[in-house]
C-alpha cells in the first residue's frame, strides 16, 4: 500500500505557498457544465478530486486540459445526460452535478454519490430544493432520472439546515432558471462567495452570497472568463496545526486570516502567536502548548467542521483537558482511536471527545480514514517521537497538492512509499 515514513522532528521553520481550494474549485468546476465556451481556471490545484471531476465533464461532452496549475474547460458541444455510477462514487460533490446539468440540459441520470467516511452525508436537502424548481426525480435501485418538464424555474428555498452543498446546488441549478430564486438560510461559507463570483463572472445575477439569503435571477445565457480560485482555507489550517505541534515558526502565504479566525484565536488560546498581514499568516510556537477548554464545529462562521481533526490532534498534545464536539457529522472521529495509537489519551462519545494532552506523540503504524483525519495524522507524524507509518494516503492525495513536498520544505522528514 502508498503510505508516508515521516520521522519526528523537533520544529518546523520556512515558508509554504497555500494552494488553491479544492471545495472551492469542485463546485466552480461543476459550474463550467452552464458555460459555452471556454473557461480558464487559475489557481486550480492538482488533486484527484480535480482529476475525477474532469472525468465527469469529459463524461458530459465537456473537454478540460489541466496546465499547471490553470484548467480550462470547453464546455460548448455537450453530448450526453448521464454520468455512470462509477464516476459519482468517485467524489461526494459529484452531486453538485445534478443541479449544473439540469441547469443547463433541463435533465440527467445520474446515481446517488458515495456516503462516505464521515456519515451517511444524504442529498435530501438538494433533491427537495430542486423539486421545488420543476426538476422531477424517478429513482429505481440507487439510480435518479431527473427532468424537467415544465422546464426549470426560480422558487424561494427554505434549507432546514445551511448545507454547502445544497446551497451550491441551487445556485447552479438557479443560474439558467426562468425567474428568481431565493435561498433562505443559505450556507456562508467562503467558498459560497467564491462559487457566486464565478458565475457572476460570466454573466449570471446573484446577491447576497456569504449571507444567509442568496437571491439569483436566471439569466437565459452565461459566457465563459477568466477566475481565479481561493485559496484553501483548510489546507492552511492544516500547516498552521503542524507548526503548532511541532513548534518553531512558520510564514503561510496566499492565506487570508478572515476565513480562519476561529482556528487562529484556538491556536492562539493553545499558546501559540499568530499575526496576519494582507495575504499571509505567520505563527510561531515556542511555549508548551495548553488545553482551550471546549471547541464546538458549527457551520461557518463557526468553527469549521473540516479542521475538526486538525485541532484534536494539536490538543492531543495540550497541557490539561480539552473537549471537542462535533456537531456536523454524525461520524468525524475516526481519527481519534489513530491518534490513541500515538499514545494520545482521548475518550470519545458519540459527537463529543474528551482530550487529556499528552507530553508527546509517538511514531506508530496508523491509518488515513478519511482526507481530514489522514492531514492531522500526518501533522501529529511530523512532531512524534520516532518513525510513523501512515497508511491510506489516497485519501490526503484528494484535498492536498503535493503534501510530503511542502512538510519537506519546512524541516518535516517525510517519504511516500509503499508501506
Ligand atoms: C461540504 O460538504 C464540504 N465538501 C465538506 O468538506 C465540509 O465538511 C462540509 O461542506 C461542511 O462544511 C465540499 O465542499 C466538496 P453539507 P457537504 O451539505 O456539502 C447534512 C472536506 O474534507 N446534510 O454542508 O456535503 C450532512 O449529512 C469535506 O473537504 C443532509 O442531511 O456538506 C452533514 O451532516 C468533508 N442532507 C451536514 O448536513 C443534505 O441534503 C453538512 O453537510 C445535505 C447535507
Amino acid at each position: 500500500m502508498q503510505g508516508f515514513v515521516i520521522e519526528g522532528v523537533d520544529r518546523l521553520q520556512g515558508e509554504i505557498t497555500v494552494q488553491g481550494s479544492k471545495n472551492a474549485a469542485l463546485p466552480i468546476i461543476a459550474g463550467c457544465l452552464l458555460v459555452p465556451g471556454e473557461v480558464v481556471l487559475k489557481s486550480c490545484p492538482a488533486l484527484s478530486d480535480v482529476y475525477s471531476s474532469m472525468k465527469i465533464l469529459s463524461c458530459l461532452g465537456g473537454r478540460c486540459r489541466l496546465l499547471g496549475d490553470t484548467l480550462t474547460v470547453d464546455c460548448t458541444a455537450l453530448s450526453n445526460d448521464h454520468i455512470p455510477d462509477r464516476l459519482m462514487r468517485l467524489m461526494r460533490s459529484s452531486s453538485l452535478y445534478l443541479g449544473a446539468c439540469v441547469g443547463r440540459m433541463g435533465r440527467c441520470t445520474l446515481s446517488y454519490p458515495g456516503g462516505c467516511e464521515l456519515g451517511a452525508r444524504p442529498i435530501d436537502l438538494h433533491l427537495l430544493a430542486l423539486e421545488k424548481m420543476g426538476v422531477c426525480f424517478k429513482e429505481e435501485h440507487g439510480v435518479i432520472e431527473c427532468t424537467t418538464p415544465k422546464g426549470l424555474h426560480g422558487a424561494q428555498i427554505s434549507l432546514s439546515f445551511p448545507s454547502v452543498g445544497a446551497t451550491e446546488n441551487v445556485m447552479l441549478a438557479a443560474a439558467l432558471a426562468k425567474g428568481e430564486t431565493v435561498i433562505y438560510n443559505s450556507a456562508r461559507e467562503p467558498e459560497i462567495i467564491d462559487l457566486a463570483r464565478f458565475l457572476r463572472a460570466c454573466g449570471a445575477k446573484i446577491t447576497g452570497e456569504g449571507t444567509s439569503i442568496v437571491r439569483i435571477s436566471g439569466v437565459s445565457r452565461l459566457s465563459p472568463c477568466e477566475y481565479e480560485i481561493m485559496s484553501d482555507r483548510i489546507v492552511a489550517a492544516t500547516y498552521l496545526c503542524a507548526a503548532a505541534l511541532a513548534g518553531g515558526e512558520l510564514m503561510l502565504k496566499n492565506t487570508g486570516a478572515n476565513e480562519l479566525r476561529p482556528v487562529i484565536d484556538t491556536l492562539c488560546e493553545a499558546g501559540c502567536d499568530i499575526y496576519s498581514f494582507s495575504d499571509r499568516v505567520y505563527i510561531s510556537r515556542k511555549r508548551p502548548l495548553k488545553a482551550v477548554g471546549t471547541v464546538r464545529t458549527m457551520p461557518y462562521p463557526g468553527f469549521p467542521t473540516d479542521a475538526q481533526p486538525l485541532i484534536t490532534a494539536v490538543l492531543s498534545r495540550a497541557k490539561g483537558v480539552s473537549v471537542v464536539v462535533e456537531n456536523i457529522f454524525e461520524n468525524r472521529f475516526r481519527l481519534n482511536p489513530e491518534l490513541v495509537r500515538m499514545g494520545a489519551n482521548i475518550k470519545t462519545e458519540g459527537r463529543i471527545a474528551v482530550i487529556e494532552g499528552t507530553a508527546a506523540l509517538y511514531g506508530a503504524r496508523v491509518m488515513a480514514s478519511d482526507l481530514r483525519a489522514g492531514a492531522a495524522l500526518a501533522a501529529a507524524a511530523v512532531s512524534a517521537q520516532g518513525i510513523t507509518e501512515l497508511g491510506n494516503i489516497e485519501y490526503i492525495d484528494r484535498g492536498y497538492e503535493r503534501l510530503e513536498a511542502s512538510l519537506t520544505s519546512i524541516g518535516a522528514k517525510i517519504k511516500r512509499t509503499s508501506i
